[in-house]
């Protein structure tokens, strides 16, 4: 049950049975600008915004052929690939099932699981030249747990660019609390040409969320030899 309040925000009345958590979930999805305009512009999900700006800022969409998108659920990010990029097939994997995107494979699967890494590939019929990953642990309340096992999907899919990506292609994902620790970024810094953190706009103040950018690959053979 919702009623307007001033100058077009709507207030949400307490039902007895929503808790004041979900009370205040439900009214800021209302007064959302981003929710509001994902639903306008037909995007499955607000977080389709962070990947437009993040794009706006490093221009990693351009011209890219083969794309992996690493926790597709419900799927704004993979439509934003699709809208910049016709022609470039994506796959996607997550743990939950996702409705149908127009020329892009969707895996129900973990990306954990040491399968997935070839399926990936064998679905996409060749080497990504960008990976996106908004994957995030589903989390315990518990802070330093739950920035583990994030971090802990952010190296998995960093493994997983440097086995697979194109020489130059681009590695995007979502990292928590001010960004990749050390040892990780000292390891995209080896294996790409820049590492960019950045919070879009979009991004909830509230929220520990960033977003670490490597760009430019360097081949397997020179970041192998960088570590001699
Ligand atoms: C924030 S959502 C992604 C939103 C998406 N970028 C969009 O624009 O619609 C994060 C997703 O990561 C998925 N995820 C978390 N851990 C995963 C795992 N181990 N394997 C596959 N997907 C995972 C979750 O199920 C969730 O759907």
């Amino acid at each position: 049950m919702s009623r307007g309040g001033g100058r077009g925000h709507t207030r949400v009345l307490t039902a007895r049975k929503r808790t004041a958590q979900s009370t205040r979930w439900l009214e800021r999805q209302l007064n959302d600008p981003y929710v509001k305009r994902a639903k306008a512009e037909g995007y499955r999900s607000r977080a389709a915004y962070k990947l437009i700006e993040l794009d706006e800022k490093f221009g990693f969409l351009k011209g890219k052929k083969r794309v992996v998108d690493l926790g597709i659920a419900p799927g704004g990010w993979t439509q934003v690939v699709r809208r910049r990029l016709p022609k470039a097939p994506v796959v996607g994997i997550d743990l939950l099932p996702v409705d149908p995107i127009d020329g892009a494979v969707i895996l129900q699967m973990d990306f954990m699981d040491d399968a997935a890494p070839d399926r990936l590939i064998e679905e996409l019929g060749g080497a990504p030249d960008l990976i996106v990953s908004d994957m995030a642990a589903n989390t315990v309340g518990h802070p330093q747990t739950d920035a583990l096992r994030t971090m802990g999907l952010v190296e998995t899919a960093l493994d997983f660019a440097i086995q697979v990506l194109e020489p130059g292609g681009d590695f995007v994902a979502k990292v928590f609390a001010g960004g990749a620790d050390s040892t990780l970024v000292a390891e995209m810094k080896r294996n790409f040409a820049t590492v960019k953190h950045a919070k879009p706009p979009s991004s909830r103040k509230g929220s520990v969320e960033w977003f670490v950018v490597a760009q430019g690959f360097k081949g397997r053979a020179k970041a192998e030899a960088a570590e001699e």
